[in-house]
């Protein structure tokens, strides 16, 4: 049976994720007997649009990047109304990560929920903000919350912990978890100012909307508390974590690192102490035999310390339109197969 998806905001990943869609709709067919259609989209820009049949996702890419409106399939339904009344498997919630009050995407999540389909969301508010009442809610309505997106893009974080490293405890998990960040600590070294690379970033992909929440350690706190709740599963709430960014790095602590054979990394970590759990955000100067202080750009690593292997870690993109639009297609994969 083909798989109806729902995407809920048309912006940078969920362009992505029909670019990718697109691209692979035959190797997923030939590899995984994965067929789907999209046949909702809602936007605030482009408008929502509705076909219980498929939608023409080519046609609204090439629209959407000629900063055009939807012209075909329109429908007078609310973001809500869309999500309830359309005939999709999984509704997957693209909109702009917003950690203060997680947005309209936790109503989107609900609604899903409510009407008896699955999440899978690259939005970190949800999952930051109310990860035990969205994951509850979920089972009680017999579908689920695929949240892989959320940390470290595509690179499969959250999955790894729920999959091949169940059955290991893990005590302690630390990395470089927000891609803006590192890029722009990287390229400061290379002699950019900060305006100039934070820019870039920016038109790169990496930023949030609001590129404060990167630069402050909001993101990297955001995904710190989402781990400590999914991997750890303690209720941490967002203001648990102390969390300090970037903004107070000048050149010439960026200089006095290299003297010292060291490089400034902003590092989160969750890990457990005296029976608690615990979160923190905040750069440290890491030395250059380190292996994350080899971990340059937009790229992310995590390690997890466990009682059964010791420490794995994992490297991968932690941010860009593709790289996050493979977050959301592993989730709907992960959906599709173990159905
Ligand atoms: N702004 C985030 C980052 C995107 O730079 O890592 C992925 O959460």
């Amino acid at each position: 049976m083909k798989q109806k998806i729902a995407i809920i905001g048309f912006g940078t990943v969920g362009q992505g994720l029909c670019e990718i869609l697109l691209k692979k709709r035959e190797y997923l067919k030939e590899k995984y007997d994965y067929e789907f259609e999209v046949v909702a989209v809602a936007d605030f820009v482009y408008g929502n649009v509705f076909n219980a049949e498929g939608l023409d996702i080519s046609k609204m890419l090439e629209e959407a990047k000629a900063k055009k409106k939807f012209s075909e399939d329109l429908t007078e339904w609310n973001n809500i109304e869309l999500i309830k009344n359309c005939n999709a498997d999984v509704v997957c919630e693209l909109t702009f990560t917003d950690l203060k009050t997680g947005g309209p995407a936790i109503d989107h999540c609900i609604a899903a929920f409510e009407s008896g389909k699955h999440i899978v969301t690259s939005n970190k508010g949800p999952a930051a903000l109310k990860y035990q009442e969205m994951k509850k809610l979920a089972e009680k309505n017999g579908v689920t919350f695929q949240i892989e997106g959320t940390v470290v893009a595509g690179t499969p974080v959250i999955n790894l912990a729920e999959g091949p490293l169940a059955g290991c405890e893990i005590s302690k998990i630390r990395g470089i978890l927000n891609g803006t960040t590192n890029y722009m600590l990287s390229e400061m070294e290379k002699g950019m100012s900060y305006d100039e690379v934070l820019k870039i970033a920016q038109e790169l992909g990496y930023a949030e909307a609001d590129p404060t929440g990167d630069v402050e350690g909001y993101d990297a706190r955001g995904k710190v508390t989402i781990l400590a709740n999914v991997v750890m599963g303690a209720p941490l709430k967002i203001d648990d974590v102390a969390c300090e960014g970037i903004t107070k790095i000048t050149p010439e602590d960026i200089k006095k690192a290299k003297e010292k054979n060291a490089r400034w990394k902003l590092i989160g970590t969750v890990e457990k102490k005296d029976g608690k759990v615990v979160g923190s955000v905040a750069p440290e100067m890491i030395d250059l035999s380190h292996p994350l202080a080899g971990i340059m750009g937009a790229t992310n690593a995590l390690t997890f310390t466990t009682d059964l292997l010791g420490d794995v870690t994992i490297v991968g993109p932690g941010a860009g339109r593709i790289e996050t639009g493979f977050s959301i297609l592993t989730d709907l994969l992960k959906i599709f197969r173990t159905k």
